[in-house]
């Protein structure tokens, strides 16, 4: 904790996507460590919000309501809000509505970025910006030993292309503009599929369960036997502050790209998962989804996370049953109308407290 509070307290630090899943745990964990904060968000809100629910409007200074694809309201916020940090979240986040909104996911997740990046040449102070992309930005080949920093961009939906697409410009920026430019470091997050408390998006495993669980109803499965990267929410955004806190102390890391997925030998399917959480909840009742499904999503998704760990630190805290017990224990207290602020700043200073990580 204590390296986190020394280097963020009074910083003034720019989160977009304040108001989503992952921005949302940002600003509380920001807020807890003292650091001044600028949300930048569309709002999309839908009925339930972790940015709701924690009332993250009261812990951060200031709150601009744009659109990311809007480039003189956001450059006119980076020139006036004069960020030492900037954590870049804003995106449109969900395959499912990327095959269905296409344009709305490439404009947000490509212009958009490009837009962040853009402004970010405006800012004539020290500052450093983690840009979040993705795992899905690489071509997913389902292989075994987990796709490392170097492997190739690709993605065949377009919200896996939108990423990779930000990734291919992010480089572009870094090498015509950022590379020789000693006061802005800028890298980006490859993070693969995070839950915990607070996420109430669609096609997600752990949010259906839950959405299954209030409604009394029948959860479908739609790819059992799918592999994926789960790992709790603070574990990238960890990760995030880390490669922020290493960018601005020493931009040797400026232009680079890190993962941050949960340790390789974790190997849970989408059943495990269920079965899992069955077991803490056995009232959830499942079905297998045999129709066919409107969009392609790969069956194998690991990350390497060797250059985290050897260039930052970082390594994940938790198991993935952790994560899923962190989960539960938040979405169980939520539904029983306990005190859901409290259990949540608890969980945060539990998980940066933890002692017993190797
Ligand atoms: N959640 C995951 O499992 C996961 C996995 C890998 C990568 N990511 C990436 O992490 C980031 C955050 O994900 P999340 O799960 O919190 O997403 P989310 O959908 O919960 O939140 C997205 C945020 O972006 C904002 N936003 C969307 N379009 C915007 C626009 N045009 N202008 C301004 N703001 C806009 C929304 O208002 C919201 O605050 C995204 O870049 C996402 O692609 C998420």
């Amino acid at each position: 904790m204590k390296k986190y509070k020394r280097f963020y307290k009074n910083k003034t630090v720019i989160v977009t996507g304040h108001t989503g899943f992952k921005g949302s745990w940002l600003c509380l964990v920001l807020w807890l460590f003292g650091a001044k904060i600028i949300g930048i968000s569309s709002y999309n809100l839908g009925i339930k919000s972790n940015y709701k629910i924690l009332k993250i409007g009261s812990k951060i200074n200031k709150e601009f309501k744009i659109d990311i694809n809007n480039f003189n309201k956001l450059k006119n916020i980076f020139i006036k809000t004069k960020p030492d940090i900037i954590f870049h979240l804003a995106a449109q986040s969900l395959v499912s509505k990327s095959v269905v909104n296409p344009l709305e996911t490439f404009n947000t997740n490509i212009i958009g970025t490009i837009n962040v990046l853009e402004s970010l040449r405006y800012i004539k102070k020290k500052c450093s910006a983690v840009i979040v992309t993705s795992d899905k930005c690489y071509l997913n080949k389902e292989i075994i030993r987990g796709y490392n920093e170097n492997d190739i961009l690709g993605g065949i939906d377009p919200y896996s292309a939108s990423k990779a697409c930000a990734e291919i410009n992010f480089k572009s920026y870094f090498n015509t503009y950022f590379k020789k430019n000693k006061l802005i470091s800028v890298a980006t997050a490859r993070a693969g599929n995070v839950i915990g408390g607070g996420d109430f998006s669609s096609n997600r495993i752990l949010p259906d369960i839950i959405k299954s669980l209030i409604n009394k109803k029948t959860l479908k499965i739609r790819n059992p036997k799918s592999t994926r990267p789960w790992q709790h929410v603070l574990e990238p955004l960890r990760g995030y502050m880390d490669l922020s806190i290493n960018l601005y102390n020493n931009s040797e890391n400026s232009g680079e790209s890190f993962n941050f997925g949960p340790n390789k030998k974790e190997n849970f399917t989408v059943m495990n998962v269920v079965n899992f959480i069955r077991k803490i909840t056995p009232a959830l009742k499942i079905r297998i989804d045999r129709s066919a499904p409107s969009f392609k999503e790969s069956g194998l998704l690991k990350l390497d996370c060797k250059k985290a760990k050897n260039s930052l630190g970082w390594y994940p805290y938790l198991s993935t049953k952790q994560s899923i017990d962190f989960t539960m224990e938040w979405y169980l207290a939520y539904l029983s109308k306990i005190n859901i602020k409290e259990i949540t700043l608890k969980q945060i200073v539990r998980y940066f407290e933890q002692k017993n990580h190797k």
